[in-house]
């Protein structure tokens, strides 16, 4: 899929799309260099020489020799009128997504002061000149349904607010880099995009039982029609699974499928499905690619991203593991419909959570309730995979940043413990939340009022926020600690000190004492 950014002169397409280009790493295609380096002449002299309509032909030329490479997922900046070619403009829009960027005049016109083009159209009284043609150009600007308002924002904030437009993300850092996209009915395309990738190779799709009734022939034969063999194994649902010997199950599926080092594991389903097949990948045959189609909401905004695979043993949860990153994740939010509500809340409490570290707006729409956060259900993946997606790509082992993503987990995991699991782990990260920041206001690191804020949001979306009165403070406590022996650490939290503002690793000294009061 290729990227489009359009929009009036002086709006930064050129440097919003380089950035772009970068932070996914895809080839970047400037349309009016292109047209410049084909006949050898600057646009002003194609203008002089020729006139509008030369430029606008070979404009056209170009539109289509980037669009011809079906498969190149570049990103393309155009010229401000390119698109009011109706014929370009569907070109484009089949092609790929269009963003147009918006600006006010002034900014605009204090932008195209400070840069060297020269710009034909804009020729002589250039504010003039930009106020008659963005009055021409109004209607059709505002027809974009992908618009990025650029007003004093940066290049970098563009760059991320196109790819929540898009849903196209790239995760970097660990080794093998990979694209995470978030478009809805898209499940039935994975054939052209794993050609896109060179992947088209022999697969073996993994799944369970309550999503592989639904979904898997939907995949296989929309793979099949793409001409990529594929065989299935679906394995039993649920955490209790989660265990080498579901593992062990997976590995004799790929030797019987005859699954050489080329071939490609394709995970679809929740976190469990996820974290089995991307283990068995990681493992079998010293390491085969393999793709996740996460299938619910904790999925699709937590356990896809980041590469890390595993299973459980009797002693602990995910004690087994590897970092594994798969060649691709692709959710499709359609595939939500059929989650059961419970998976729904347990799963809003991890995206809320990447609203409170990362994303007011986020943020503010889990306060609008369930029902509306799932009627948005793409919105919100492609929000709170955003906020993820950036931190694990800048820390991707963890050293110090990433560590604002164990908000809500240090109390969360205590509570999950101390109820023996009868407290799912949603539930459990919800209630961690707003009693972790409770704790912060208690030792003064932060103002109260700011863990109201949390219990308000939390509430409609259906979750707990208070600790039961029947729950034993000591044993949330001493699961705490348990889980920290673990991982050989100290009990630290990450705090928020604002909506979109945390502080990763905090010593909070009498935490104990304060938690007991609690
Ligand atoms: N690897 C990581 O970084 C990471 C991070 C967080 C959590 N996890 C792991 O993720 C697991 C939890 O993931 P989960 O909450 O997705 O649990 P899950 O995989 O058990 O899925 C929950 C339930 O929903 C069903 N389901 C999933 N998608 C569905 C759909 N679209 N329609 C109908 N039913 C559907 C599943 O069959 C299952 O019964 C845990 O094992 C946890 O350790 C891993």
């Amino acid at each position: 899929m290729k990227l489009f950014i359009y929009g009036p002169p002086g709006s930064g397409k050129t440097t919003a799309g380089k950035r772009l280009a970068e932070e996914l790493d895809r080839e970047f295609i400037d349309l009016d260099e292109r047209i410049e380096e084909h006949p050898g002449m600057m646009i002003p002299e194609i203008f002089a020489k020729s006139g509008e309509s030369a430029f606008r032909k070979l404009e056209r030329e170009m539109l289509e020799q980037a669009c011809s490479d079906l498969s190149g997922s570049y990103v393309i900046a155009l010229g401000g009128g390119a698109l009011l070619d109706t014929e370009n403009r569907e070109l484009a829009e089949r092609q790929g997504e269009v963003v147009c960027l918006r600006a006010p005049v002034e900014t605009l016109l204090e932008r195209l002061e400070g840069d060297s083009i020269q710009r034909p159209l804009l020729d002589g009284d250039a504010r003039q000149k930009l106020v008659k043609l963005l009055a021409d150009r109004e209607e059709h600007y505002a027809s974009f349904e992908n618009s990025v308002e650029v007003e004093k924002i940066s290049p970098e904030e563009i760059a991320y607010q196109i790819q929540i437009l898009t849903g196209v993300f790239h995760v970097a850092g660990m080794g093998q880099a990979y694209d995470v996209l978030i478009q809805s009915g898209e499940l039935s395309e994975l054939g052209i995009l794993l050609k896109e990738r060179g992947l088209d190779r022999p697969a073996v799709l993994v799944t369970d039982k309550n999503v592989g009734r639904y979904y898997s022939n939907r995949l296989l034969d929309g793979l099949r029609a793409d001409g990529i063999a594929a065989s299935e194994v679906r394995i039993e649902p649920g955490e209790t699974n989660k265990h080498i010997e579901t593992v062990v199950q997976l590995w004799e599926a790929f030797a019987e499928a005859k699954l050489d080092r080329k071939g490609i594991v394709i995970a679809m389903g929740g976190g469990v499905v996820g974290d089995l097949a991307g283990f068995a990948a990681a493992t079998f045959l010293r390491g085969v690619d393999w793709i996740n189609i996460p299938t619910s909401v904790l999925a699709m905004v937590d356990s896809s991203l980041g590469g890390k695979t595993g299973a459980n043993l009797s002693k602990g949860k995910n004690l087994i593991g590897a970092f594994h990153a798969p060649r691709l994740v692709l959710a499709d939010p359609e595939l939500l419909k059929t989650l059961p509500d419970r998976e729904w809340r347990a799963g809003l409490a991890e995206a809320f959570k990447h609203g409170v570290i990362g994303d007011p707006v986020l943020f503010e729409w889990c306060g609008r309730g369930l029902l509306a956060v799932r009627e948005e259900a793409e919105a919100v993946i492609r929000r709170a995979t955003a906020v993820k997606a950036r931190i694990i790509t800048q820390d991707p082992y963890e050293k110090g940043l990433r560590k604002v993503l164990n908000l809500g987990h240090t109390i969360g995991h205590g509570v999950e413990l101390a109820s023996t699991y009868q407290i799912s782990h949603g539930e459990a990260v919800a209630i961690g939340l707003v009693v972790e920041t409770r704790l912060a206001e208690m030792c003064g690191i932060i103002q109260p009022g700011l863990s109201d804020q949390l219990k308000k949001n939390l509430s409609a979306l259906d979750l707990p926020t208070d600790l039961p009165q029947n729950l034993d403070r000591r044993e949330v406590i001493r699961g705490m600690k348990m889980d920290k022996k673990r991982s050989k650490g100290k009990v630290q939290f990450a705090i928020p000190t604002g909506i979109g503002e945390t502080i990763p690793a905090v010593d909070i000294p009498n935490w104990e004492e304060l938690l007991l009061k609690m």
